[in-house]
């Protein structure tokens, strides 16, 4: 039945595109009028004037489905297990910091430093709140997560020192054996930026907390820092601690 019906509108248009081969889902038969190609994982079928046309993904991506992926239904192919049992056909492309010219990147120089890279531009992105970035997940994570990069610079002058965040009177750094962990200081007291410890208020640059009304956010906190925070939820598998980049930066249909 599909072959007559193929052999008819062959007949009846003359129009010849790419032929759909042994089991390949005609996408005129389907609601989606898009198919991923059976053999390729950045290839798929769609359906154009009554004709399935074949297209490959943007080089570097691969085919999620109609309406999903970061454009034209693509993704990148480690979000999920697109290529399960299929090939890339197609060859990276690339560009100064881009193996291909859509992806995310490592750093040549950086370990809290990475590329996304949209059609061949990359723009470079910087892990915050102590997170370095991890190769395999593609994803800021924590250090111990990281090969190759376990310290964080933040650590560098003592492994197991603190280190002041910001401004911040009550949150500081402490590094253990080169990891940095995210503290806060006991109620009523303060981080002092000379002895690096927690004290009684007050020091050079902070007063006695008040207790009313809850202090406003510091202006040079780091308002993105993973904690257990709801708010910074990943949207999909992110490790543990990890954050997804931000909003401007992720790129949409
Ligand atoms: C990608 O870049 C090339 C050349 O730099 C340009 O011709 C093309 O239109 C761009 N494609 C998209 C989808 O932006």
């Amino acid at each position: 039945m599909k072959s007559e019906v193929c052999v008819l509108v062959l007949a009846l248009c003359g129009c010849v595109s790419a032929q759909l081969k042994g089991n390949q889902e005609d996408p005129c038969q389907l609601k989606s009028r898009v198919v991923g190609d059976q053999t390729y994982c950045d290839r798929y079928w769609e359906c154009v004037n009554g004709q399935p046309e074949l297209y490959d993904c943007p080089n570097g991506l691969v085919f999620a489905g109609k309406n999903r992926g970061v454009t034209e239904g693509c993704d990148y192919p480690w979000r999920s297990n697109y290529c399960e049992n299929k090939q890339q056909v197609n060859s990276p492309i690339g560009t100064e910091h881009c193996d291909w010219l859509y992806g995310i990147f490592g750093h040549e120089t950086s370990c809290t430093r990475y590329w996304t890279c949209w059609n061949g531009t990359a723009t470079e992105q910087l892990c915050i709140g102590g997170l370095l970035y991890n190769e395999r997940t593609h994803s800021c994570d924590w250090p111990e997560n990281v090969d190759g990069c376990q310290k964080h610079p933040l650590c560098n002058d003592d492994p197991n020192g603190n280190v002041p965040l910001g401004k911040s009177c009550n949150r500081y750094w402490q590094c253990q054996g080169g990891y940095p962990r995210l503290q806060r200081c006991p109620a009523m007291l303060v981080f002092d930026r000379r002895s690096l410890r927690c004290v009684v208020p007050p020091t050079e640059d902070c007063d006695v907390p008040s207790t009313l009304p809850p202090p406003p956010l510091e202006e040079d906190d780091e308002t993105n820092i993973p904690q257990n925070n709801p708010k910074n939820k990943p949207q999909f598998n992110l490790p543990p601690g990890a954050i997804p980049l931000p909003e401007k930066n992720r790129p949409r249909n």
